[in-house]
This record gives C-alpha cells, structure tokens and sequence, in this order.
C-alpha cells in the first residue's frame, strides 16, 4: 500500500531541508521525496501542517514493571503517539529495577505486543540502583538497551561512575545523569530561594546540580567517554555544559518544557502538580535554560513525563511524589511558549525534539529521507487547544499545565508508515 502524505512543509534539519513537498511511503519506508505524482495510493493531506522526523523522547518514566497503577507499556505508549512522538525511551526505575538483560528483553517483548510507537530501554548503571554495584551493563548492552541510567538518584561514588563510563564507552552508549547530589538538595521539596523561605519549605539548591554536573563532566573527561546530563534546571550547570563542549568533552544535555516555561513561583499554589525533581527555579535560571537551547548548550528537549496515580499527588504538598505527565503537552507547551514568541525556531524545535535524541542515542532515525523507515509527526502549528487531563491517554492526571490554552499541537503520527495516530485520537 502507498501513502502519500501532500503538500506540507517539511522540516528535515538533518538534511538542511525546510521546505514544501511530499513524501511517498511504500511498504513502510520513504520511496520518494520533493514533488511526487502518483496515482492509486492514499493521500494525507499536509496542507499548513510541518512535516517532520518522527519526534523522540528520551526520557520517560513508564512504570513498567512493576509500578502500573501509575502507567503501563499500553498507556504510555499512546500517550507519547498523542502527544507526537514516534518513538520513546523509558527509564530503569521500576520495580524491579531494569539492570539487567533479562528485563530488558522482557520490556522489549511488551512494547512488541502492547506498544503503539518504538520503545527503547534505558538500563541501570547500578543494580537496584543503589549506587554500589555496577548493573550488568555489558549483558543490557547487548539486549538492546540503548543508554544507561539510575535516573530519579545521582550516582553518588565517583569510583562507579567512572567504572561505568568506561565500560558503556566499549559499547559507545551513553550514561544519562540525574545530576542533583543528595547530601545537599535530598530533603528539599522545591527549588531553594525566596519563594522556598516564604512558603516555609525546605529547599533543593541550585548549587546541587552545579556541583554534580561539574564532576560528570570531570570524569567523561577523564574517561573519554560520552555522558548526557538529564534535565537540566541550573544556570551554572548549563555554563559548566557550555564550557566543557566548548574542550571537546563528550558531554550531552536535555532540558524539559516545564524548566523551559515555569518557575519556582507556580509553587505558591502548593499544586502538588508543580512538585519535581530537579525542582522549578527562579526565573534567571530559566532564562539561561533558554540561551542554552538557542545556542546548542542543550541539545534536546525531553519531558522526563514522570506519572503518578492521582491519589498518590493529591495529597499535602511535602508528602507528594515528584513528577507529572509530559507526553501529552511538551510539544504544544514548547510551540507556545518558545516558537510563537519567537524565541527558537521550526528547525530548532526538531533539532531538539528528534535530530538530536536519535543522535544521542545512536537510533536509525531524526531524519527523513528516501530508503528511511517512515517514522513521521506532522505538526499544526496554529491548531488552538486546552490542556485537559481527562483527555489524557496517560494514567498520570497531574500537570501544571491544567487549563492552558495552547496554539501547536501534533496531529498526526506515523510509524513504520502506518498511521498510528490522527487528530489526537490513537488508533492502534
Ligand atoms: O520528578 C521526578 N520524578 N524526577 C525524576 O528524576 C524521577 C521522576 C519519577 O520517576 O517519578
């Protein structure tokens, strides 16, 4: 069968491309690209929608297995095909911990059998991810696991973290740090600052995930070997990223459309939908998140959805676990609130949101071109839309983005060529 997805404007940044054409897709793969005449084949009409590579998320909590009540292999999956994406890539900490090959296999069974869009797993660097024992990560490596991480815990001994660079360099995969070092921001329930004092809430300092960045960095410098700092929310930590690639160090960043668009001062609300980890900042923070994705400092941006069931949060601020749905609003928030103002570009957006987590992550995939599989987001970018979270495919209902109006949204998504999601509504 062919499809033939029509006149859009297609945003390829891996290939310099931004501009109208078609794609045709036969039997899964990109067959031809620019201006196509065919007859006998299905057309999507692309008429004002960008077209553009699948988009990735490289950090997403799953809760599979073990922890389903918050999200499973089936939800979470369709969320991310609601919210765009084509592919995802899930974190080890579930229950069990994935740290080893045998739980790699076995998710990547699930994804085959329940999943709507390409999972890839992420493994631990630590068994149980208690930061003592370094997981099978060799074992993992060859099962398919496409980075590694004790996401949710800094890796607090140096001696494994440098062990663990050098053993995922022989296998030129990435470790991915949640880079806040605990003796200092572990008590804390929110960014420390003013707001922290005058709300009476122990807070998490910035220095926190300044201090850790700084020695990642030292040691993927030492090694040699590649390391990607999660969720990045301090302005040092993006300076000491800048800096570092500015010497060659192997070193990656992401930040997430919350650190991007928020801060410390939705917190006054005691919403418990504004509670993560690393924390909301104040707003000089975020401004230097942003410098940093226009400069290229942050090469990605992730939604680190992390879903928890709903009375789990709606509980007193301080008792609530952190996290909070993300598949479903990171590309309208980051159309919003970043393209419409002008602040990064079309390009920008997919640079962040595919080219560089398939790069990152070493998939065949952010890019679109003829022999490709075609994994493809087409994207309204005028479509006006309200957050509701009981529309939500996620499990996770919390989101500090309840209510807004937002002007983006992706409207259709392909997989390996078949339509896997039209007009929000997944069809798989
Ligand atoms: O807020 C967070 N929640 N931050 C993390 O790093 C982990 C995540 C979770 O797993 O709930």
């Amino acid at each position: 069968m062919k499809l033939l997805i029509k006149g859009g404007r297609i945003v390829n940044p891996a290939k310099n491309m931004d501009e109208m054409g078609d794609i045709l897709i036969e039997d899964g793969v990109i067959v031809a690209m620019g201006e196509v005449e065919t007859t006998e084949c299905l057309v999507l009409d692309a008429a004002g929608l960008v077209v553009a590579p699948g988009l990735i998320d490289m950090h997403v909590h799953l809760r599979d297995p073990g922890l389903e009540a918050k999200e499973d292999v089936a939800s979470g999956t369709r969320a991310g095909a609601a919210g765009g994406f084509t592919s995802i890539a899930c974190m080890p900490n579930t229950k069990p911990v994935i740290d080893n090959s045998i739980l790699v296999e076995g998710l990547k069974q699930r994804a085959q059998s329940e999943g709507v869009i390409n999972l890839k797993v992420i493994g631990a660097v630590s068994k149980g991810q208690e930061g003592k024992e370094l997981a099978e990560i060799g074992d993992m490596a060859a099962a398919g696991a496409v980075a590694f991480s004790d996401d949710g815990r800094y890796v607090h001994s140096a001696g494994l973290l440098r062990t663990a660079l050098e053993y995922t360099n022989m296998f030129d995969k990435v470790i991915i740090s949640h880079a806040e070092d605990e003796s200092l921001a572990g008590e804390g329930f929110m960014h420390e600052g003013t707001v922290s004092a005058m709300l009476g809430l122990k807070g998490r300092p910035a220095v926190a995930e300044d201090i850790s960045t700084a020695r990642d960095i030292l040691l993927a410098e030492y090694t040699g070997a590649a390391v990607h700092i999660a969720h990045v929310s301090s302005k040092g930590a993006v300076e000491l990223i800048r800096q570092a690639k500015q010497r060659g160090v192997k070193v990656t960043a992401e930040v997430t459309p919350h650190h991007l668009t928020l801060t410390d001062e939705a917190v006054r609300t005691f919403d418990t939908a504004t509670k993560v980890n690393p924390p909301l900042r104040s707003e000089d923070h975020r401004q230097a998140l942003i410098a940093g994705l226009q400069d290229g400092t942050l090469d990605a941006i992730v939604t680190d959805h992390a879903p928890h069931a709903f009375e789990e949060k709606d509980v007193e601020f301080r008792y609530a676990p952190s996290g909070f749905a993300g598949l479903e609003t990171s590309l309208g928030v980051v159309l919003t609130e970043l393209y419409h103002t002008g602040q990064i570009s079309m390009t920008g957006i997919i640079t962040a949101m595919a080219v560089r987590p398939a790069n990152i992550l070493r998939l065949d995939a952010g890019v679109l071109a003829v022999g490709k599989t075609a994994d493809i987001t087409l994207i309204d970018p005028e479509q006006l839309w309200t957050v509701d979270s009981s529309n939500f495919y996620t499990k996770g209902k919390h989101t500090p983005f309840e209510g807004r109006q937002l002007r983006g949204k992706a409207v259709a998504v392909l997989v390996g060529g078949t339509i896997i999601m039209r007009n929000g509504e997944v069809l798989a």
